[in-house]
């Protein structure tokens, strides 16, 4: 059975003393994350890494570069992610690939270089409205997991997908929860069965038990409403 995960994308929000806050609060109202059936997962600005340390909770990286050291001014590598006791990384999310120029190429090289290290992926795929409106969405989520799993061959076990549409990313237009299982159903046949596929984009406390409840939906990446700690505590407790 995949693990069911709500996972947080702050994205480039909160300074520390905010974040701090929200730790704190977060770490009143959560039971110790060791008992819970659900894995809740925070990644935070880089720079907010450190806080988390001996928080208690699970977090992981937004990004992370795709070699280990060098001249690469203004990244951040692996290892250094894995030493402020990173578990999690986020890779090929949408922003990356439509502000960064991240390809499916670039991701598998990340991808591979997280697993090395021992962080585990948060691979998102998803495709773009005009890809939807064209009936490309099938063929466009399924080029990005093969292109991104390139050579991987069974380390898929190691990794969690989210599936995030691009138009419904920070537009407040969620997918239907059918028209995401559709894709989840997609995305099933070519991961294992073990592996935990998120659903992304405008999640919120009103709509996250009906994603929740389709057969292939094993949790949920969440941007805007993870900023809250109120709406992200309802959220874990759909
Ligand atoms: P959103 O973002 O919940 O604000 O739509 C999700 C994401 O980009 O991971």
């Amino acid at each position: 059975m995949p693990k069911t995960i709500i996972a947080a994308n702050w994205k480039m929000n909160k300074t520390s003393s905010q974040a701090q806050e929200f730790i704190t609060q977060l770490q009143k109202e959560l039971e110790s994350p060791d008992e819970s059936d659900k894995e809740v997962i925070i990644c935070p600005n880089d720079t907010l890494l450190h806080l988390f340390k001996d928080s208690g909770l699970n977090y992981g990286a937004q990004n992370m570069y795709s070699e280990e050291e060098g001249a690469f001014t203004g990244e951040t590598s692996p290892l250094m992610l894995k030493e402020l006791g990173c578990q999690y990384v986020i890779i090929g999310h949408s922003e990356r690939r439509q502000y960064f120029g991240e390809t499916n190429q670039s991701v598998n090289k990340k991808l591979k270089l997280a697993l090395k290290h021992g962080l585990k992926p948060i691979f998102c795929v998803g495709e773009t409205l005009e890809q939807r409106e064209a009936g490309k969405t099938q063929q466009v989520v399924e080029t990005q997991i093969k292109e991104g799993l390139y050579n991987l061959q069974a380390t898929s076990y190691n990794l969690v997908i989210a599936y995030e549409p691009v138009w419904a990313i920070g537009t407040g237009k969620t997918a239907a929860p059918e028209q995401a299982q559709e894709v989840h159903a997609q995305i099933r046949a070519l991961a294992t069965s073990e592996t935990s596929i998120l659903y992304g984009g405008s999640v919120k406390p009103a709509n996250i038990s009906q994603l929740m409840a389709q057969k292939d939906i094993n949790g949920a990446l969440v941007g805007g409403a993870s900023l809250d700690v109120e709406s992200f505590i309802q959220i874990i407790n759909y």
